[in-house]
């Protein structure tokens, strides 16, 4: 069995503090939350995207260790792209047949340069000479997505606006977010700048700092440690022309199917999901994908309401990566995090009424990582 005994994260936004800072928050505030002292971590896996080209900080593994009073356990970096903290999740649990408490943290420093660096940098995560070459950026990749669901299926500019409506909504009610206490209404969303045609600015997750951290276990230790009932990656292929489908993807198609399995549910039986809404068509496929409804059928969903907090498959609560905010190597746990507190029933404003089972779905680039855990209050 594995459980999640402790969990603590920053805010995230645009923030002074640099990584050491955010690492250190974040890790002491998991511990505070599972009553362990760090000399009872007996490793960390730490998620980083970008620290090497924004920073030029690698090494993050021993960065880390500088940061604690015992500095000698084993600490791992990282990286798939966007999925980069659920990945470091994923092998925290296959590695708990040797150790008793790991940590997962999460952590990214991205305001420190301007949005065009940033988003250079960014597409790095995908390929060199197909995607970076030819100019796709990642709010171009899924500018390409959105066109393809709209031409195949329907869905329109305003699902997509309600999507942004909605999670900015949720965030509006969680005081760690990056857009907390900004007012956004439907008018201010469908009339905001173009960034790539559909996609517009608020269609688009914004670059943010933050760390966020987890304690795994072999043990539960007290009421509040949630179960993880599954754990499972898939990759795919890196870039967008070496698929043969752009509206759905299939490495999260094959992760969640793979999870239903090791929980022993049914997407019917998921009470709230944390999504990768990147950007908010993803959001729509993401649930296509992990099989909360038919593909095309998401416009459904968000149209009647059903994703919102009181609706009955309510996703993003924190106001996902959208509007919580999406510092890229913190994000996957920043998600788990969610889920965990609505499971507790510590959410506060925005807690779902009698949730136990909870999915995340990380995605990494346009599809090519995606991670799928499945957690349950027991
Ligand atoms: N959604 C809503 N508002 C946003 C925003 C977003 N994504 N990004 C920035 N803003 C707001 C800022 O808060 C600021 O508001 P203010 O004037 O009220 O303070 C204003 O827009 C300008 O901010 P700025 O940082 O100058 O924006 P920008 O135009 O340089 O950057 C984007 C906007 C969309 C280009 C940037 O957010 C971006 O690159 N997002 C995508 C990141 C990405 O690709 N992540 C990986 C996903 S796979």
């Amino acid at each position: 069995m594995t459980y999640l005994i402790g969990t603590g994260r920053t805010k995230f936004g645009v923030l002074n503090e640099n990584i050491p800072e955010l690492a250190y928050e974040a890790m002491f505030n998991s511990l505070n939350d599972s009553n362990l002292s760090i000399n009872d971590i007996d490793a960390i896996y730490v998620a980083n995207f970008c620290a090497g080209p924004f920073q030029n900080q690698l090494h993050l593994n021993s960065l880390i260790s500088s940061l604690l009073p015992k500095s000698n356990i084993p600490i791992i970096r990282i990286e798939t792209a966007c999925a980069s903290a659920s990945s470091a999740l994923y092998q925290a649990v296959i590695s708990l047949n040797k150790f008793e408490n790991i940590m997962v943290l999460g952590v990214e420093k991205m305001t420190c340069v301007d949005s065009l660096s940033a988003l250079k940098n960014i597409s790095a995560a995908g390929d060199r000479l197909l995607d970076q070459d030819e100019g796709l950026i990642f709010p171009a990749e899924y500018a390409l997505i959105a066109q393809q669901h709209m031409l195949k299926y329907g869905t329109t500019l305003d699902d997509i606006a309600l999507v942004s409506l909605k999670n900015h909504n949720n965030a509006n009610l969680n005081d760690l977010a990056h857009f907390y206490h900004k007012k956004v209404d439907i008018e201010m969303i469908k009339n905001s700048p173009i960034v790539c045609s559909p996609l517009r600015l608020f269609d688009c997750s914004p670059v943010s700092d933050g760390a966020a951290a987890v304690i795994v276990s072999k043990n539960k230790k007290t009421d509040r440690g949630i179960k993880i009932a599954a754990s499972a990656m898939a990759t795919d292929t890196i870039s967008l022309c070496q698929r043969k489908d752009l509206t759905s993807f299939n490495a999260a198609k094959i992760a969640a199917k793979e999870a239903y399995k090791q929980a022993n549910v049914k997407p019917t039986d998921i009470d709230i999901a944390e999504v990768h809404d990147c950007f908010t068509i993803a959001e729509l496929i993401a649930m296509e994908d992990i099989g909360l409804c038919k593909e095309g059928e998401s416009k459904y969903l968000i149209r009647d309401g059903r994703t919102t907090l009181r609706g009955d498959i309510p996703i993003n609560t924190d106001g996902g990566l959208k509007a919580d905010g999406h510092p890229i190597g913190a994000s996957g746990v920043a998600q788990i995090i969610e889920v965990v507190t609505q499971l507790r029933g510590e959410a506060g404003k925005r807690h779902v009424q009698d949730a136990e089972i909870g999915l995340t779905h990380n995605i990494g680039g346009v599809g090519g990582t995606a991670v799928i855990h499945i957690l349950k209050k027991e």
